[in-house]
C-alpha cells in the first residue's frame, strides 16, 4: 500500500516575495518554519493560505528552486481560486504547507546518454532543479556536462514561456517553441524536437524528461516510443489529499508494466514521476 514519503511534514511557511512572471504566474519565495531535507526535482508541496481566502483543500505545486538561505520558491499560474489567493498574497502571509512529497525524477548522471527535458508551459516548473542537479552530479552520480542538456521549452506564446531567461540563464541548451511564432521555434516542442533530429543538432540516443499538459506529454512519449528512448513523464493530474487516501489522482497503467495488476496508480504517492511504460496512455 503506497504511503506519503517518510520525509514529508505538515507545516507553515512564511511568504517572504512575490514576484510577478509571464502573462498570469507569479514566483512565490517562502521561508519554511521547519529544516527540510534535500529535494529531488520534481517533488512537490500542498500549499494554502492559512485563512479562508484559499479553498480548505491545499493545491499541489512542484518546487520550482531551493535558495542558498533555505528558502524556497514555488513558479504558480492563475488557474482558479487557490492559485488566485496564493498569487494575491503579500509578504508577511501564512502559508499552510504539506511536504515534500512524491518521487521526483530519477537520479540523472553524466554516465548515460544527454538529456532532453521538455516543458509546456507551467510544466516548466520542475526542469529547473533537474538541470541545476544534473549539472551539480547527484546522489553520487557524476555530473552531466551542460551540452548534454537540451530544454526545450514550449508554450501557445511568448507570455507564458514563465521565467524563460532563468532557465537560459543555467548555461544548457535551451530551446523555446511557440505556437504562434512569438519566440523561438514556430510550432509545437515535438515539432521542435523533430527539427533538432532531422538537423543533426541532438543525438539519436537520448533520455527524455517530460512535464506539461496531458496531449503533450502523450505525443512526447510517443515519439520516445517509436525511437526506444528511456522517457519520464511528471504528470500534474487533479488531487485531493496529496498523501494517498482519497483516490481522487488516480493514473491508468499499463497492463504488464511495473505495476503488474493494479489498473491504475496514485500520481500524488506512486509519481508524480512515471515511466511511460508505466502508464496506459492514449
Ligand atoms: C504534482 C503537481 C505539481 C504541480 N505543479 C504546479 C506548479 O509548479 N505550478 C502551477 O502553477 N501548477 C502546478 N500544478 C497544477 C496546480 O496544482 C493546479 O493549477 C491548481 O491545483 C489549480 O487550483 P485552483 O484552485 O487555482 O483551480 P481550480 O479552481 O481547482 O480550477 C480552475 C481551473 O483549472 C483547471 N485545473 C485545475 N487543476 C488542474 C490541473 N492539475 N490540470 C489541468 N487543469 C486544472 C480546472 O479544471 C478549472 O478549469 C501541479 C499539479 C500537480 C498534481
Ligand atoms: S490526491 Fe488523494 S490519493 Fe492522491
Amino acid at each position: 500500500m503506497p504511503a506519503p514519503p517518510p520525509d514529508a511534514r505538515s507545516f507553515r511557511s512564511e511568504l517572504i516575495d512575490v514576484r510577478p512572471t509571464g502573462d498570469d504566474g507569479v514566483v512565490l519565495r517562502v521561508r519554511p518554519t521547519i529544516e527540510l531535507p534535500a529535494l529531488r526535482a520534481a517533488r512537490f508541496f500542498m500549499l494554502r493560505r492559512d485563512d479562508e481566502l484559499s479553498p480548505a483543500i491545499p493545491r499541489p505545486f512542484s518546487v520550482y528552486r531551493v535558495r542558498e538561505d533555505g528558502s524556497i520558491e514555488f513558479l504558480i499560474k492563475v488557474m482558479g481560486r487557490g492559485t488566485r489567493a496564493l498569487a494575491e498574497s503579500v509578504p508577511g502571509t501564512t502559508l499552510v504547507t504539506v511536504g515534500p512529497l512524491g518521487n521526483g525524477w530519477p537520479v540523472l548522471g553524466g554516465d548515460a546518454e544527454p538529456l532532453v527535458m521538455i516543458g509546456g508551459g507551467i510544466g516548466s516548473v520542475p526542469f529547473y532543479m533537474a538541470i541545476e542537479q544534473a549539472l551539480a552530479g547527484m546522489e553520487g552520480a557524476p555530473p552531466v556536462a551542460a551540452p548534454d542538456i537540451t530544454f526545450v521549452y514550449g508554450a501557445a506564446h511568448a507570455g507564458l514561456l514563465y521565467d524563460i531567461e532563468v532557465f537560459e540563464r543555467l548555461g544548457v541548451r535551451v530551446i523555446a517553441a511557440t505556437d504562434d511564432g512569438s519566440r523561438g521555434f514556430h510550432g509545437n516542442v515535438v515539432q521542435a524536437l523533430e527539427a533538432e533530429w532531422s538537423n543533426g543538432r541532438l543525438p539519436e540516443r537520448v533520455r527524455v524528461l517530460t512535464c506539461g499538459p496531458d496531449p503533450m506529454m502523450e505525443a512526447v512519449a510517443r515519439v520516445a516510443r517509436d525511437r526506444d528512448l528511456p522517457c519520464w513523464l511528471s504528470l500534474e493530474t487533479y488531487m485531493g489529499c496529496g498523501v494517498g487516501i482519497c483516490n481522487g489522482c488516480a493514473v491508468r497503467t499499463a497492463p504488464g508494466g511495473p505495476f503488474g495488476d493494479w489498473p491504475i496508480a496514485k500520481c500524488c504517492v506512486d509519481g508524480p514521476v512515471f515511466p511511460a511504460a508505466a502508464l496506459a496512455l492514449d
